[in-house]
């Protein structure tokens, strides 16, 4: 049993998406998040912005005396080199492979689609960790650079026109390839499902890579007996690199809960 929390991080707050699925999964463990909102967006940045910014968020939570990380970003999940990760002495996992996984699964025609950042898609992270496990698997990928902004600016009612129009033109690549599953690779489309939904229809598959990352940090925490064992509901913490003021609003939305409590703190990024 471990009684230190489990760290996430996210390059802002769409990794809450996965912290909303382990609290579900996991209700008595602690939780330390950090959100890098003095420098969202990622996905648009180089690979070794990307992969320089993910080493300090995961420095400051090792820091914190986590006992897994949890990169909750498709893009650093996708951009992080593998030797970066071989290199790493606690548990760690990314979204990528769980939503991979998840994908070949549920796909019955191989066809898979995969959005994500700018960085994700360029990266091809998803289509060669689907291959690996299916190697016939057909992936098309369609970057969708202004779903993040839309997300963080709260465009995310299912009737909201200007989503509706920019997700209409992201998807068509995708559907005119007629793919039966759909990895929404960035963990702030999950903010945005209902529209994506209604757009593929219900014969195309939603992959959520907070829900598939939540889950097998789940396995992998019992696996090694790093579960808390408590019986007492978790703790939240949240650390941002940028102002605290109007985090619990924005939050509450990622969370799916009328407030967020907890401990809100911002950090220096200057000691990250
Ligand atoms: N949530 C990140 C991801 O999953 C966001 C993107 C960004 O910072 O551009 O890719």
């Amino acid at each position: 049993m471990d009684q230190r929390p489990i760290g996430v991080f996210d390059s802002g707050l769409g990794g809450l998406t996965v912290v909303k699925e382990l609290v579900k999964l996991l209700p008595h463990e602690d939780i330390l998040y950090f959100g890098d909102t003095g420098r969202v967006p990622y996905g648009t940045r180089s690979p070794e912005t990307i992969s320089k910014y993910a080493q300090q968020d995961i420095a400051f939570l090792r820091r914190k005396d986590v006992k897994m990380v949890i990169a909750a970003c498709g893009t650093v999940s996708a951009v992080l080199p593998k030797e970066v990760v071989k290199g790493f002495s606690f548990p760690y996992s990314g979204v990528v492979k769980p939503a991979a996984q998840a994908a070949c699964a549920a796909s019955a025609s191989g066809k898979i689609g995969v959005i994500g950042t700018s960085a994700t898609i360029k990266s091809g992270a998803y289509g060669k960790e689907i291959r690996s496990i299916r190697s016939d698997a057909i992936v098309i990928g369609n970057a969708c650079p202004l779903f993040v902004p839309l997300v963080e600016n709260g465009f995310i009612q299912p009737d909201n026109p200007v989503t509706r129009m920019v997700a209409q033109q992201y998807l068509k690549p995708i559907l005119e390839n007629g793919v039966d599953t759909l990895i929404l690779g960035c963990t702030h489309y999950p903010l945005i499902k209902p529209i994506i939904g209604e757009l593929v229809g219900e014969d195309v598959t939603l992959i959520d890579p907070g829900k598939e990352a939540a889950r097998g940090a789940a396995v992998l925490l019992q696996s090694q007996g790093l579960l808390s064992g408590r019986e007492q509901a978790g703790e939240l913490h949240f650390y941002v690199s940028d102002s605290t003021q109007g985090f619990e609003q924005t939050a509450s939305v990622f969370l799916h809960t009328d407030s967020v409590t907890g401990h809100i703190e911002q950090v220096d990024i200057d000691s990250l």
